[in-house]
């Protein structure tokens, strides 16, 4: 198959939800063949099923990425089934927590901490080994706006910060193994997981449309073309990076007074 990611294997996180089926998506258009990842079956399999569907290479892997095992079985099935792994893309997410941190209990913390920063750990922690065989890598994580900006939800933010770190960290430990690390920091996308919040607080959706200088929240696909992008051999000197897809929100609305 020809295209951007001709001949490379991706493993995608949570690729039964929005932003990871799109991804998914159209990394296999591109020609990569993908390990769709997600802890729910039906999602996982729908998703691959789409992909195979539009004539794409996709095998549906059900796992837990909080759990060590578990990825490592992942991991030993992109190679078993598509000869090796190329790209990692951190994309998981769960979300136990939306409150300050005087609210915020242990429990919801540490579940939240587990999916989005230890998820990312053991997956990158796996994948490694495997893209060293291949001789190089591309690892994208998603982060999140959190990350740069008061939002809410203390663990979210504290995970999606630790994220940039520990992936900076990547990225100048395993350059000389020709892997980059890269991430990005969405603002609010229109996916269900976000759009079911938001249905509650109609009132502060339209004002939070007012807040993105382009004038619109951002879908599935504004994040899944800069993770294509980011595998892709196009983006080949650039690594440590956090690329910001936000529709202008981190830069903010010029004040109108006159
Ligand atoms: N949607 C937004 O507005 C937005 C904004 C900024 C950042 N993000 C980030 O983008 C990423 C994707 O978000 P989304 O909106 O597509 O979410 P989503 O809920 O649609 O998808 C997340 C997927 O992860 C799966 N998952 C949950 N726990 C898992 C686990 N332990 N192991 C494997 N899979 C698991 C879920 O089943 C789900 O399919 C997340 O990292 C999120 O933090 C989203």
């Amino acid at each position: 198959m020809s295209g951007r990611l001709a001949g490379k294997v991706a493993l995608i996180t949570g690729a039964g939800g929005g932003i990871g089926s799109r991804t998914a998506r159209r990394f296999a258009a591109e020609g990569a063949a993908v390990v769709v990842n997600d802890i729910s079956a039906p999602k996982a399999e729908e998703a691959a099923r789409a992909i195979r569907a539009q004539g794409g290479a996709a095998a549906a892997h059900v796992a837990d990425v909080c759990s060590s095992a578990e990825v490592a079985a992942m991991v030993a099935r992109a190679v078993e089934t598509f000869g090796g792994l190329d790209i990692l893309v951190n994309n998981a997410f769960a979300k136990f927590d939306d409150t300050t941190i005087t609210a915020l209990d242990e429990d919801s913390w540490a579940r939240t901490i587990d999916v989005c920063l230890k998820g990312p750990f053991l997956c990158t922690k796996h994948a490694i080994p495997a893209m060293q065989q291949r001789g190089g890598g591309s690892i994208v994580s998603i982060s999140s706006v959190n990350a740069l900006r008061t939002v809410g939800d203390t663990a979210y933010t504290a995970a999606k910060g630790g994220l940039i770190a520990m992936m900076r960290l990547v990225a100048g430990e395993y350059g000389g193994a020709n892997i980059r690390s890269n991430v990005i920091c969405p603002g609010t996308i229109a996916t269900e997981a976000s759009l079911s919040h938001w249905r509650k607080f109609p009132a502060g959706f339209a004002e939070l449309m007012k807040m993105y200088p382009l004038g619109r929240i951002g879908d599935a696909d504004d994040v899944a073309g800069c993770a294509l992008f980011l595998a892709s051999d196009e983006s080949r000197w650039i690594t440590g990076t956090v690329q910001i897809v936000d529709g202008g929100l981190t830069a903010g609305n010029k004040l109108e007074f006159e």
